[in-house]
C-alpha cells in the first residue's frame, strides 16, 4: 500500500463521505434480506442512501416508483435512510450523492463472481469509491427478489421473506394479472 493510499483510507474514515453509504440494487421488490443489510449498515454507517435502479435489463414487476415508495415506507421511521431512484451509471450517482463507499450483500459463493465483476468495474470507472460486503443473516441467505415473485405467483407463503407492504404489493399484481387475464 502506498503512503498515498493509506492517508486516502485514513481520510475517507473520517470524512462525512465515509459516513454515508450508497447501497443499490434493483429491490423488484425488496426483501427481509435487503432490510437486514440496511439495518446492520445503519450499525456502520451514519448514515444510507438506498439508490433503486430505473431501468433494469429484465422488465421489473413494480415501477421505480412504486419499488421507491415501498422502501421509503419501510423506512419511513428512519431518518438516516434516503431512498431515490437511479439511472446511468452507479459510480455517478454516487458521486453526485457525495458518497464514496457501496454497500451490497453477498449470500452465497454464487453471487460472488458477479460481483467481484461489478466492484472491479466500479473501480475501474472510479478508483475512489469502494465496496463494502456485508452478509445477511443466516436465515435470509437463500432469499431472492425474483423466488419471492415466483413463490407468491404459485400461491406460496411468503409472509417472513418479505415486509408486509411489499406483500400487500404483490397481492396487488397478481389481481391486476388476473383481471387483465379474464
Ligand atoms: O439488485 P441487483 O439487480 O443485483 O443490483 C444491480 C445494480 C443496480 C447494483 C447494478 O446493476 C448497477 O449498479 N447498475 C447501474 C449501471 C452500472 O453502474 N453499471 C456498471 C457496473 S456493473
Amino acid at each position: 500500500m502506498s503512503q498515498n493510499s493509506k492517508e486516502d483510507f485514513t481520510a475517507l474514515a473520517y470524512s462525512e463521505q465515509g459516513k454515508k453509504a450508497v447501497y443499490p440494487g434493483s429491490f423488484d421488490p425488496i426483501t427481509n434480506g435487503h432490510v437486514d443489510i440496511i439495518t446492520r449498515g445503519l450499525k456502520i454507517f451514519g448514515r444510507i442512501l438506498i439508490a433503486v435502479l430505473e431501468n433494469p435489463v429484465k422488465e421489473p414487476l413494480f415501477t421505480a416508483e412504486e419499488r421507491t415508495a415501498m422502501i421509503k415506507e419501510i423506512f419511513s421511521r428512519e431518518p438516516r435512510v434516503e431512498v431515490k431512484s437511479f439511472g446511468g451509471l452507479l459510480v455517478d450517482f454516487a458521486r453526485n450523492h457525495d458518497a464514496r463507499v457501496v454497500i451490497r450483500g453477498l449470500r452465497a459463493v454464487s453471487d460472488f463472481e458477479y460481483e467481484f465483476q461489478m466492484t472491479l468495474m466500479n473501480h475501474k470507472l472510479n478508483p475512489e469509491l469502494e465496496t463494502l460486503f456485508m452478509m445477511p443473516s443466516i436465515r435470509y441467505t437463500f432469499l431472492s427478489s425474483n423466488m419471492v415473485k415466483e413463490v407468491h405467483r404459485l400461491g406460496g407463503c411468503i409472509r417472513d421473506l418479505v415486509p408486509p407492504i411489499v406483500e400487500a404489493g404483490l397481492d396487488e399484481k397478481k389481481r391486476q394479472a388476473e383481471r387483465s387475464i379474464s
